[in-house]
């Protein structure tokens, strides 16, 4: 690959530019493996690329989508969104893409055709570094504690959407569900889903192996009162404290410019987002399974 790549700020991510207007879909698509591999995040600068050519591109890497019935889509398929809402112009904590479910996809796909005048940087965090930044004692909490997330009548429509094209009835879904780890759940009268999951707050991070404090955990611990955790605890303020302070230290930014696309790898690193105030905003996003 002849194409310059720099670091993206202090994290493993690279910044990967165009040279002479090169467009995004001649780039060597097992390179850009290899490059997504070791760097986690990559930032294509510069290839001026458009909600459907990240489509076009993303196609070149994935075997599957995952739908967002949360957010409003600009193609047939239903795969390529807006991220933000009408009124959704907050401030966004980290997590990893629908890793309150079992149907996290690998990678979330983000591109910008008009950036916020002011604010709006998608944020992300590296979750081999959070946790290796985590205490003993934290460490211990999240390896012998189990999360669990509660979703109560879940339409079938979005679980045909997450669980992807083989799933066309209840009973498809059925099938699907009883063959996941950590689910259980029933269907209510009303053909919708009430759906338990049980997941690790640390995994391992599917291309280096390491052990990666990526999940939905900080949403939950400062958006809910909920109990996190299986045994219907929540963290201590202590822990808390500790874990927002490692995710002021490791936060990254990206400073959008239009035609920007970012891939993420949604098992390692966790998102977010700057609060902005600017309609004129418009960042994409599809969420795909990768064949590598
Ligand atoms: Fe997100």
């Amino acid at each position: 690959m002849n194409n310059k790549i720099e670091a993206l700020g202090t994290s493993t991510g690279k910044i990967l530019y165009s040279s002479d207007c090169q467009n995004i879909l001649d780039l060597s698509v097992a390179e850009t493996m290899e490059l997504f591999k070791s760097s986690g995040v990559i930032l294509f600068r510069s290839f001026e690329v458009t909600p459907k050519q990240m489509k076009d591109f993303s196609e070149q890497f994935s075997y599957k989508y995952i739908r967002d019935f949360t957010k409003v889509s600009i193609d047939d398929d239903i795969f390529v969104n807006f991220v933000d809402s009408e009124n959704e112009i907050n401030s966004l904590l980290p997590h990893c893409e629908y890793s309150f479910s079992p149907f996290r996809p690998d990678v979330i796909w983000f591109c910008c055709t008009v950036p916020a005048e002011q604010g709006g940087e998608t944020l992300f965090w590296d979750g081999v570094r959070v946790w290796e930044e985590l205490s003993e004692q934290s460490k211990q909490l999240f390896l012998s504690k189990q999360l669990k997330f509660y979703r109560n009548n879940v339409p079938v429509d979005i679980l045909k959407g997450l669980a992807g094209s083989d799933a066309n009835t209840i009973d498809d879904i059925k099938k699907i569900l009883d063959n996941l780890n950590g689910v259980s759940y029933q269907v209510n009268d009303d053909k919708t889903v009430s759906i338990e999951y049980t997941c690790s707050a640390v995994i391992q991070s599917k291309y280096t192996h390491q052990k990666a404090f990526a999940n939905h955990f900080w949403v939950y611990q400062k958006r809910t009162e909920e109990a996190i955790f299986e045994d219907g605890s929540r963290a201590s303020d202590e822990v808390a404290k500790e874990i927002e302070t490692i995710f002021d230290k490791l936060t990254e930014e990206i400073h959008w410019q239009a035609g920007d696309l970012v891939m993420i790898d949604n098992w390692r690193f966790l998102h977010g987002r700057r609060a902005f105030n600017d309609k004129r905003r418009q960042v994409f996003t599809t969420l795909s399974n990768l064949k590598f």
